[in-house]
């Protein structure tokens, strides 16, 4: 099963894309993780796109296709893949679904997520992240068992460099104009689109996704 995680930045995508692909054993694609690894790798990629993600912009879409298409081919055949952060423009989502038929794949659902600006921004404020098994963390809404250090793993969490004030409203604003647009794109696609309710507790999204999915 393919599926798609699409919502603002802070509604929680991350954090049930790993509740998901642990408990079902499949595959993440995550376009910021993948930017923010080649970034720290100092790759031409990510030296491209940092100038981009530090305020809040999108990264062009030709250098997103071509990162996602290598990372799609160097999938193991027959797992089920979530996809978090990508597609974000249409030029993406055609793009996306080009590949997808040229490898025999289809998207099967969206799952969108849904908060106000109020919460998102709260949310990302507070946000500590594991740069090693991508588990998120919120230093007042969902702390770790030890401060600074992630539970699963023991590895020290970090504060994104894009998540301030200014960024994020940039986040948002981009989010509404580029891609928003996609939900109706993929409602008028043979995917099943699911709304859900991203402001409520972590289980309770988690059930609704699932359920959703019927997993
Ligand atoms: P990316 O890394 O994808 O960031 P984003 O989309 O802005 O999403 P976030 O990671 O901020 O939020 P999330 O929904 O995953 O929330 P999370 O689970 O962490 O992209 C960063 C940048 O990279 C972009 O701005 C762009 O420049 C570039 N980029 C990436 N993909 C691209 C693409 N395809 N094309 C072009 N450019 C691209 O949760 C947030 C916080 O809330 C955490 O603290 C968490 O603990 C807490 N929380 C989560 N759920 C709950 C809950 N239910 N209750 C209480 N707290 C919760």
């Amino acid at each position: 099963m393919d599926v798609i995680l699409l919502g603002p930045p802070g509604v929680g995508k991350g954090t049930q894309g790993v509740l998901l692909a642990d408990a079902m054993s499949w595959q993440r694609v995550v376009t910021g993780d993948l930017l923010r690894a080649a970034k720290d790798a100092g790759t031409p990629l990510g030296q491209q796109a940092q100038q981009y993600m530090s305020i809040g912009e999108l990264v062009p879409d030709q250098l997103i296709i071509e990162m996602v298409k290598e990372k799609l081919a160097a999938l193991p055949a027959g797992t089920g893949v979530l996809f978090d952060g990508f597609p974000r423009t249409e030029a993406q989502a055609s793009a996306f679904s080009m590949m997808l038929k040229a490898m025999g794949r289809k998207i099967d659902y969206v799952i969108v997520l849904e908060a106000s600006d109020e919460v998102l921004t709260e949310r990302i404020s507070g946000r500590r992240s594991c740069p090693s098994c991508g588990s998120v963390y919120n230093t007042v809404l969902a702390p770790p068992q030890r401060e600074g250090v992630c539970d699963k793993d023991g590895t020290p969490l970090f504060h994104r460099a894009d998540d301030t004030v200014a960024t994020v409203q940039n986040r948002l604003n981009v989010y509404s104009t580029e891609t928003e647009p996609l939900i109706a794109y993929y409602e008028g696609s043979r995917a099943t689109v699911h709304h859900i309710k991203g402001d409520q507790g972590v289980d309770e999204v988690q059930g609704e996704v699932c359920q959703a999915l019927g997993v």
